[in-house]
């Protein structure tokens, strides 16, 4: 069963940008509730295939945002690869009747174990999955609670799309509230090409699985926190998935 609940806000969001032909970036905010919110920056990937978007770690945009999306084509098919995103989903679901993709991780409110799950994906995705995508992988973290998984797309010299496991804040950005501009320093998440240190506490992924599952080829990373890596990503992360 599930238990509707209302679709998150918008918030303040920045531009639609072209990254690569058919992959499109654009980063908006999220809040983690508590005594001091916390406020920060999350991206959303728009890959596109024929006139078919598939969403990655959405974000819901604002008005001026959805049209400039529908130029692009037509929102399709939503990918969730972090267990610890998805709030967006329903409202894209509700929105155009995209068909939503999870890794096997509940929609929880607040990650709360017992809460009734506010979503049902369509699909859980696993190692059999055929992907909506030409020349696209999973990768699996199957460790991990909730699971969470990297999409390889084979083009470019290798592009991974990444939720919580890889991310890329060099710096706070304009998104960031003043407690997480204090806070998130402190907790090691504001690093270049870093491995996200509140996905390795809370889900505890193997570090094995993080090594072998990255034991591929990539030039490019298109994190959900954080600047994207255009070129030498493997390199740029190789310190820190060899001090996991
Ligand atoms: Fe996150």
């Amino acid at each position: 069963m599930t238990k509707f609940r209302p679709f998150p806000e918008a918030h303040e969001h920045g531009d639609i940008e072209m990254l690569f032909p058919d992959i499109h970036f654009v980063t908006g905010s999220a809040v983690m509730a508590g005594r001091l919110p916390m406020r920060f920056s999350r991206n959303m990937t728009i890959l596109r295939q024929n006139d078919e978007l598939t969403l990655i770690n959405t974000v819901r945009l604002s008005e001026d945002g959805l049209n400039e999306l529908d130029k692009l084509g037509t929102v399709a098919h939503v990918i969730r690869l972090a267990g610890f995103h998805g709030m967006d989903d329903p409202f894209y679901q509700n929105r155009y009747g995209a068909k939503v993709w999870s890794v096997d991780a509940p929609y929880l409110p607040g990650f709360s174990e017992g809460s009734e799950p506010y979503l049902e994906p369509d699909v859980v995705l696993d190692e059999t999955t055929t992907l909506p995508l030409d020349g696209a992988r999973l990768l699996l973290f199957k460790s991990a609670k909730p699971n969470e998984g990297l999409l390889l797309l084979e083009r470019e010299g290798g592009i991974i799309v990444s939720g919580d496991c890889l991310q890329n804040w060099a710096r706070t950005d304009r998104y960031f509230s003043l407690p997480a501009k204090i806070m998130m320093p402190l907790l090691g998440f504001i690093k270049p090409h870093n491995i996200g240190p509140g996905w390795r506490k809370v889900a505890k992924p193997d570090a094995t699985e993080i090594k072998a599952n990255l034991d591929v080829e990539f030039a490019h990373v298109l994190p959900a926190h954080g600047a994207p890596v255009i070129g030498n990503a493997k390199d740029r992360y190789a310190p820190a998935i060899a001090g996991l």
